[in-house]
């Protein structure tokens, strides 16, 4: 028997990648056939070079994914207080899916506990406000007319390109997940479509690894400063798109082609088109829906878009969204 290892060894042997890694290895082919082995466990799947860790994980997430919008529901009793069965379910669901919907019989109910609740329950501990989210963090997403004429869309009854949330925030300001809870939805219109990160990721590799390698610079994109009669409001953003998130993957995205520069070279260009054209076309991995009321999304941070919407005449009330963002993800199953 050898000397002991250092305890950090037996830290990553405890890893569960590791010790499959560790089953491969021939017992007598020496310490460099364990460590390329323990280099391969220990690397991202999402590191370019890596492919057979990509592999993994790619066959992996394509066998759970969900096939339908459907799948993606779990009816809840009351979402301001989950059951275990139910937290188990939409954690299930979040860990194939990086999104669950939630259905609960709370059509109508205005009330800001809901999605503040239900994240706490699921984990989601650090809220993030933003400048026009009402004081308690958690933002009232209607048509309203002050709002809109600053050019915040979401406040407008128009449509919204594909984003992920966020993808204007400094790292450290980062939205790993949100919630979206319908109190009301509209007379018409207002569906969001929905697309799991990973996969747009996993698409995007498949046909040619050159495009994540692009959109994983450091400079793919930047988002110029936002200034208000001459006050900087949010100062450029540069980053990747893809990036890789204490192991987790984490996008920035904005299908929007104003406010935006892609760094300027063929690479990148080709990529960003890319992913634009499959955002565009009907992808089986697109989930369409339209949420009722009672009805949320909860997600880590997954790229949608919305459709434009009309709210029926008054006195009937508008569409009535809360939106809630968190700097943490939800823990999955
Ligand atoms: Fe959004």
């Amino acid at each position: 028997m050898g000397p002991p290892l250092p305890l950090e060894i037996y830290g990553l042997l405890m890893a569960k990648d590791a010790a499959n890694a560790l089953r491969c290895v021939p017992r007598f082919s020496g310490p460099r056939a364990l460590n390329a082995a323990l280099q391969d466990a220990l690397e991202h799947p999402f590191a370019p070079a890596r492919s057979s860790a990509y592999q993994r994980w790619r066959e992996r997430k394509l066998a759970r994914y969900p096939r339908r919008a459907e799948d993606l529901v779990v009816e809840v009793r009351d979402p301001r207080d989950l059951s275990a069965s139910e937290v188990a379910q939409i954690r299930r669901v979040c860990g194939a899916a990086n999104m669950a919907v939630y259905a609960s019989p709370l059509a109508g109910v205005a009330d800001k506990d809901i999605a503040r609740r239900l994240g706490a329950r699921l984990g989601l501990a650090q809220l993030h406000t933003n400048p026009l989210a009402d004081e308690d963090g958690i933002s009232a997403l209607e048509a309203a007319p002050a709002k809109a004429a600053r050019g915040y869309i979401p406040y407008s009854n128009q449509r919204l390109l594909w984003h992920t949330d966020g993808y204007y925030n400094a790292p450290a300001q980062r939205i790993r997940a949100f919630i979206l809870h319908c109190v009301r939805p509209a007379a018409a219109g207002g569906e969001n479509r929905l697309l799991d990160p990973e996969i747009a990721y996993l698409l995007l590799r498949d046909a040619d690894p050159h495009y994540v390698e692009a959109l994983s610079a450091p400079d793919a994109m930047t988002i110029p400063a936002n200034a208000e009669a001459g006050a900087v409001l949010r100062p450029a953003q540069t980053g990747p798109v893809f990036s890789n998130d204490g192991g987790a993957l984490h996008m920035r995205y904005t299908a929007r082609t104003r406010s935006i520069e892609w760094r300027p070279d063929e690479a990148t260009r080709a990529a960003a088109q890319f992913l634009q054209q499959m955002l565009d076309t009907d992808s089986r991995y697109v989930f369409t829906l339209r949420l009722a009321g009672g009805q949320g999304l909860v997600c880590n941070n997954v790229l949608h878009n919305r459709s434009a919407f009309a709210d029926g005449p008054a006195p009937t009330p508008g569409r009535l969204v809360y939106r809630a963002r968190y700097t943490n993800r939800v823990g999955t199953a």
